[in-house]
């Protein structure tokens, strides 16, 4: 049986590491050569700062810096000037939690969110609302713990003002029925603020036709670079956020006693970036594209379907999200805690997270003290789920016994 995509060659790490089963894309996607490779340009062949020198080589950099910007805005179809370079998702969210949630929202107000979120996405928010004394609401899951419309429309009420959401959850693999809770929350004036991480490397993402107000994402968990993500605002928001961190570059006018700010989106761009690693995310979405996210999907859903069947007969294992909708697989081995079953996994060269994935509200909803993580992902084959199988099958037996 082959897998459907045969790309593991593209992946040094693998090449490096050939027993290595990579089960923990949902933390970090591997990087494939393309990616390493333009890092490495960057470095040996014009490393120098972006948008300060007036050099041929500093040129050279800050035209593909900003070809980054380009391509994301390309990629997301969105304008340039609503795409904000960061650090990654949880900066991003951040940034919007602070520069615009603490002067948006008012005494009494409400923020509607879930405990699917990441706590990169629940906890910025969490602060706004003890310090402007707003409540802050989730949304009620369903029996198998996914966000639904009807949920959601019960949650919103005349004083709703923003609602902050993931795409795809980082424990469950659900998708968040988005269109139809984006244009639900707008015809009540909400803004409604998208936490992409977990989606990103899964399904096109075209913020017009979602109509999301802020998005954010990490270049990373879609085989981009470390430290380097993307905030998407619409124009008009990006205007209402203020900087949350001010210095050079983001500037325009400094007097003795105050400043004028470049226009969006480099007010948000202090400092000097990580320019490497942006200009490296040009080849991860170029990589994702040649691909195409309709093969990568059909790729995971194989393996996926593949691994749920042999999983749901082994005894001594619960699923919890037997009904995935990405290549998120959260179980356990019911006689061991989930750190002392992942060192079974560990010893059979697998790679998988194990704990609460930074996503303790879901966990405690699920009743239990943490999962093991398996994500499924586009270099995964078929011998990789067959080896997961069998440290599976170990582990329920060892802790049976034990
Ligand atoms: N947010 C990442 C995860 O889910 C790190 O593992």
């Amino acid at each position: 049986m082959s897998s459907l995509l045969d790309v593991k060659k593209d992946f040094p790490v693998l090449n490096n590491n050939p027993d290595l089963v990579y089960l923990d894309t949902a933390a970090t996607a591997l990087k494939p050569q393309v990616v390493i490779d333009k890092l490495d340009e960057y470095y040996q062949k014009y490393g120098v700062n972006v948008n300060r020198g007036v050099y041929t080589l500093s040129y050279k950099a800050t035209t593909e810096y900003e070809l980054t910007r380009t391509m994301t805005a390309l990629f997301l179809n969105a304008k340039e000037k609503e795409i904000v370079f960061t650090k990654g998702a949880s900066n991003a969210l951040n940034m919007i939690a602070l520069g615009f949630g603490m002067n948006y929202i008012e005494e009494g107000d409400e923020i509607v969110t879930s405990e699917l979120e990441h706590h990169s996405n629940v906890l910025p928010w969490m602060n706004v609302a003890k310090k402007k004394k707003a409540l802050l609401k989730y949304i009620p899951l369903d029996s198998t713990g996914r966000i639904t419309v009807e949920a959601f429309k019960k949650t919103l009420t005349d004083n709703t003002k923003v609602v902050v959401i993931t795409y795809v959850s980082n424990v469950m693999g659900y998708i968040t029925p988005l269109e139809e809770i984006i244009k639900l929350a707008h015809e009540k004036n909400i803004v409604v603020i998208v936490d992409a991480a977990q989606a990103v490397a899964h399904m096109k993402i075209d913020v017009k036709a979602l109509d999301c107000d802020f998005l954010a994402f990490s270049a990373h968990k879609m085989m981009g670079p470390t430290g380097f993500g993307i905030l998407y605002g619409k124009y008009k928001y990006l205007k209402m956020t203020e900087p949350v961190e001010y210095g050079g570059d983001m500037i325009d006018v400094v007097e003795k006693y105050s400043s004028t700010p470049k226009d969006v989106p480099y007010k948000f761009e202090t400092g000097t970036p990580p320019i490497a690693e942006a200009i490296a995310f040009q080849e991860a979405i170029k990589y994702l594209e040649k691909i195409g996210y309709e093969n990568i999907q059909k790729h995971e859903q194989a393996l996926l379907q593949y691994a749920m069947e042999k999983l749901e007969k082994i005894k001594g294992v619960t699923i919890y999200n037997r009904h995935t909708d990405t290549g998120i697989i959260a179980f356990n081995i019911d006689k061991a805690h989930p750190h002392d079953a992942a060192t079974i996994f560990d010893e059979h060269h697998i790679a998988l997270r194990a704990g609460h994935h930074c996503a303790q509200l879901i966990i405690k909803w699920l009743e239990c003290v943490g999962t093991l993580r398996a994500c499924i992902y586009i270099y995964n084959d078929y011998q990789d789920i067959d080896k997961f199988i069998e440290a599976v099958e170990e582990a329920a037996k060892y802790f049976e016994e034990w």
